[in-house]
């Protein structure tokens, strides 16, 4: 990658910026300063602008908990979105929710500008599971149970993938849903066509990455890359 290409990621800065940096001098390459703003990087070099050494990401990976009446979209006209929640700490990214809650639900949303990332983890091809927490109005029942697994047929003739649904020993009205594909509004149908509305609906975990607790409503952190491969082993080069 190129000098001021590599400056400007890193420090969230325009490229002509990071070119003025880099020509008064205030770059240096594996300790020497280094003027030309094309000098082209392999990798192994160790930069620092403006005393600070510099790590290149390629792509940003957020774990949000999304609150509700947030809405999982980059920009919306009426709403607060949850890269609004971001208040603007990564000004030169376009981050974007890879996979979608409903306003009313709550718990984990990636957020990043890899497309193919995002792309991959939603794939039904690649059966990233989502495991969620639910609420009902009425009592978790085994003949649920047997219609989750047989996989539910929507109101509209769609037939889901069996998912798992575990119920709470300790509160009848609540149990783990694990889902193997996204389809909109998709636990809440499910439950609907069995005669049950969902009260409260939480995602606690994508793929073998469980939401982080320490993360209350409306509060995120960036995804280690020991976490990334956990959420989808394999899933940055799928
Ligand atoms: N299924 C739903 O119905 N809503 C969500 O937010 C996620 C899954």
């Amino acid at each position: 990658m190129r000098l001021d290409k590599f400056v400007a990621q890193s420090l969230q800065l325009p490229r002509s910026a990071a070119r003025t940096l880099i020509t008064k001098g205030r770059v240096t390459v594996d300790g020497q300063v280094c003027k030309k703003a094309d000098t082209a990087l392999s990798g192994s070099e160790t930069v620092v602008a403006e005393g600070k050494a510099l790590t290149c990401q390629q792509f940003v990976y957020i774990m949000l908990n999304k609150p509700k009446g947030v809405v999982s979209a980059s920009t919306d006209r009426r709403d607060r979105t949850v890269v609004d929640l971001l208040e603007g700490a990564y000004p030169r990214r376009e981050l974007f929710p890879a996979g979608r809650l409903d306003k009313t639900s709550t718990g984990f949303v990636l957020l990043t500008d890899d497309g193919a990332f995002a792309h991959a983890i939603l794939s039904p091809r690649r059966h990233v599971p989502k495991t969620y927490r639910v609420e009902l109005d009425t009592p978790v029942t085994p003949a649920m149970v047997t219609a989750f697994a047989q996989g539910v047929t929507l109101a509209d003739g769609q037939a889901m993938k069996p998912a798992d649904l575990i119920p709470d020993p300790e509160n009848p009205l609540a149990a783990t849903v694990v889902l193997h594909q996204g389809v909109y509004h998709q636990i809440k149908r499910m439950f609907g066509v069995l005669d049950a509305g969902v009260n409260e609906l939480h995602r606690q975990a994508i793929g073998g990455l469980a939401l982080d607790p320490a993360l209350a409503p409306g509060q995120w952190r960036p995804i280690t890359e020991e976490e990334l491969a956990r959420l989808a082993p394999g899933g940055q080069n799928a």
